[in-house]
C-alpha cells in the first residue's frame, strides 16, 4: 500500500490509546474486559485505511472489533474514520501479524477477517502470505470452535493456493465464490482495496471457513 508519509500519524495514534493499543500482548485474555461486555469478537488482518471494520463497527454496534496492521500511516487513517463516526466498539492494534498468537488467547476470537492480504508472488515468500499454513495455525489457537474465517482477495492464483492450504489445516471450507460482485451479497461490506479492484473490473474471490476442531 503506496501512502506519503503522514507526519502526526504516530503522535495521533499515541493520543487515542482508549482505541489504539500499543502493547496488546498486555490484554491477552482479556479483550473482553477491555471492551467493558461480553459480546463477540471479530478481527481483521491487514485493516489498511479501516473503511470495512470501522462500517462493521456501525453495522453491528453490539459486537466488539479490532484491526490489526503493522504500518502507522494507514492505522491513522482508520482512526480518523473511526473517531469521525465515534465508534465505541473498536480496538486497533499496530502489530505484526507474525506474532498474533501473543494478542489472543484459547477461544477468545469467534470471526476472523482476511482482506486482501499481500499476495507475496514469489514461490520463496509464500511463507509470508497471510493464509500460509504455517499463519492458520496460529489463528486456530485462539479461534474459538465453530469459528468463522471470511477471507477475500483479487488474486486467483493466492485465491487457489489458499483453498489447498486451508483444506491442509483442516478448516472446513464451507463457501467459495470467484466473483462476489455476481452475487449481490446484502452482507458484503467492501474494503478500500476492493472498491479499487471492483471499479476496474476485476472479480473478487472469497471464502468461507469453519474452525471445528
Ligand atoms: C493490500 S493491503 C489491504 C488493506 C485492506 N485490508 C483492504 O482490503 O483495503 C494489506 C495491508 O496489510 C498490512 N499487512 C501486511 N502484512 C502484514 C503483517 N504481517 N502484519 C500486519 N499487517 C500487515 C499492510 O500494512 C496493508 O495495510
Amino acid at each position: 500500500m503506496r501512502l506519503r508519509k503522514k507526519p502526526k500519524a504516530l503522535s495521533t495514534l499515541m493520543e487515542n490509546q482508549h482505541i489504539v493499543i500499543f502493547r496488546p500482548e498486555d490484554k491477552k485474555g482479556k479483550w473482553m474486559d477491555f471492551f467493558k461486555n461480553t459480546n463477540p469478537l471479530y478481527v481483521e488482518l491487514g485493516t489498511g485505511k479501516g473503511k470495512f471494520i470501522v462500517e462493521n463497527c456501525l453495522k453491528y454496534p453490539t459486537i466488539n472489533f479490532i484491526g490489526i496492521d503493522s504500518k502507522y500511516d494507514v492505522l491513522y487513517m482508520a482512526l480518523k474514520k473511526a473517531l469521525n463516526k465515534e465508534v465505541k466498539n473498536l480496538a486497533l492494534i499496530p502489530f505484526n501479524v507474525e506474532n498474533i498468537e501473543d494478542v489472543f488467547d484459547k477461544n477468545e476470537v469467534d470471526r476472523l477477517f482476511i482482506n486482501f492480504c499481500d499476495p507475496w508472488p514469489k514461490a520463496r515468500h509464500a511463507k509470508r502470505r497471510l493464509t500460509n499454513i504455517r499463519f492458520l495455525e496460529k489463528y486456530k489457537s485462539f479461534l474459538k470452535d465453530e469459528a468463522l474465517i471470511v477471507f477475500k482477495t483479487d488474486n486467483r492464483v493466492l485465491f487457489d493456493y489458499s483453498i489447498e492450504q486451508f483444506k491442509e489445516a483442516k478448516l472446513d471450507i464451507i463457501d467459495i465464490t470467484y466473483d462476489l460482485a455476481s452475487e449481490e451479497d446484502p452482507e458484503n461490506i467492501t474494503t478500500e482495496y476492493e472498491m479499487k479492484f471492483m471499479e476496474k473490473g476485476v472479480k473478487i474471490n472469497r471464502l468461507k471457513a469453519v474452525y471445528r476442531p
